[in-house]
């Protein structure tokens, strides 16, 4: 508790913390007291990190690579990294184009800490990754949030982002696919909402590319530097190696951008974390140029448990979900469960109530909507084995339809 003994810094005050920590605390503690809870609360794929991926790691170590590195990253990692954004990406860029930081999440928070001053505004589509917003809180500069419902396959759409851009507003961020949705944008929805960008040369793009390799139905990946190569001076195209590794533990994110702005997010790294761990750098380079099937067949897995997972919700009574493009989660609509009241007697007003409910009373973990941005949903991640999907959904089935209206 801050008594005001113990000041703190008047950002971090008012910035809430994780919902996804949040439930994963939770789940912990539940499961502390003997309950065998199923989780699907967290965002990281269940796979284990690829063998020669391990291995490289293990040599790195046993090599003496175990020293500071430079801040930016390796140069073996940080061509790779080029290589990646050339070969996948089509953009024209060279090693030192290029930024490894410990995350993605601290490329993203570096990029918004180096940039933004007090009054500053982002424009963050909701729903949202819960960091987005406590991040641009914590720089000093206001979220602007921009409701995308249903309507618009939680999509941005150009109108709104128009409607949405000031004077102060100095980043629109895009995610895709979408964490929590699932959403992919296509090149045409892209290149509509460059369209907009390319009246307004003061706003940079952030483009959160984590999920790229998880998407489903043979689509095609775009971003938006892509699309639209006149972007490419003031966007930050971001990625790392969490969610198409499986390599959630070893904290290697990366970007390409504009120089000024890698750069500065140098700096800022330098007299913070320093150099990304030297060892995860090793094992992120063998996962970049080594074999890459892995990507393939963890997608087929999930694309397959989406599918299963999407059947099995839809026939819930009180839940309903839209196919989901990509990642690894269904954002399922719970509007029929409010204003319900559950076996244990719960009354069910919001989309948190469900959640905390379905954890008290059903041993299933998920993650309020809210806590993205747009209610009343659920977000449901499927990285477990087909088993505990099954039993978490018919745990939740189980569960809806014994509440009373
Ligand atoms: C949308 C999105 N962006 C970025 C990240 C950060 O990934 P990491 O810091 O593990 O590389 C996550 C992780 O959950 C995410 O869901």
């Amino acid at each position: 508790m801050n008594t005001g003994l113990q000041p703190l810094n008047k950002h971090l005050a008012q910035a809430r913390p994780s919902a996804t920590y949040r439930m994963m605390d939770r789940v912990a503690a539940r499961r502390a007291s003997g309950a065998k809870v199923i989780s699907l609360s967290a965002g990281e794929p269940d796979f284990d990190t690829p063998a020669h991926v391990r291995a490289a790691a293990i040599e790195a170590i046993n090599a003496g690579h175990t020293r500071y590195t430079q801040v930016a990253g390796m140069r073996a990692l940080r061509e790779a990294v080029a290589a990646k954004y050339r070969n996948e990406n089509g953009f024209d860029v060279r090693w030192d184009d290029t930024i490894v930081c410990s995350g993605g999440k601290q490329v993203i928070y570096n990029a918004l800490a180096a940039t933004l001053n007090e009054g500053d505004e982002v424009i963050v589509p909701a729903p949202y990754w819960v960091s987005y917003p406590e991040m641009v809180q914590l720089c000093g500069a206001r979220a602007v949030v921009v409701t995308c419902g249903s309507d618009s396959g939680f999509k941005l759409t150009p109108q709104a982002l128009a409607d949405a851009i000031g004077p102060r507003t100095r980043w629109l961020i895009l995610n895709s696919p979408s964490n929590p949705t699932g959403a992919v944008y296509s090149r045409e929805e892209l290149a509509a909402l460059a369209e907009v960008l390319l009246a307004h040369p003061q706003v940079l793009v952030l483009s959160d590319d984590i999920y790229e390799h998880l998407i489903f139905d043979g689509a095609r990946f775009h971003t938006i530097a892509q699309v639209e190569p006149r972007l490419a001076s003031r966007t930050l195209t971001m990625n790392g190696v969490s969610k198409a590794y499986a390599m959630t533990g070893w904290r290697i994110g990366y970007a390409t951008g504009p120089r000024w702005l890698l750069e500065a997010m140098e700096k800022l790294q330098g007299q913070q974390t320093s150099g990304a761990s030297s060892i995860s750098q090793h094992a992120a380079l063998a996962a970049l140029t080594g074999p890459q099937q892995f990507i393939a067949e963890t997608r087929a897995v999930f694309e397959r448990r989406r599918d299963m997972m999407v059947r099995m919700l839809n026939e819930t009574p009180g839940l309903s979900c839209a196919v989901p493009g990509g990642a690894f989660y269904a954002f399922a609509s719970c509007k029929g469960l409010i204003g319900r009241t559950t076996a244990a007697g719960t009354l069910l007003t919001t989309d948190e109530d469900v959640a905390l409910a379905l954890l008290e009373e059903a041993d299933v973990a998920v993650v309020h909507g809210s806590a993205f941005g747009v209610g009343p949903y659920i977000r449901i991640a499927y990285a477990l084995d087909d088993d505990a999907l099954k039993a978490a959904c018919l745990a939740m089935r189980d569960f809806c339809g014994a509440t009373r209206g």
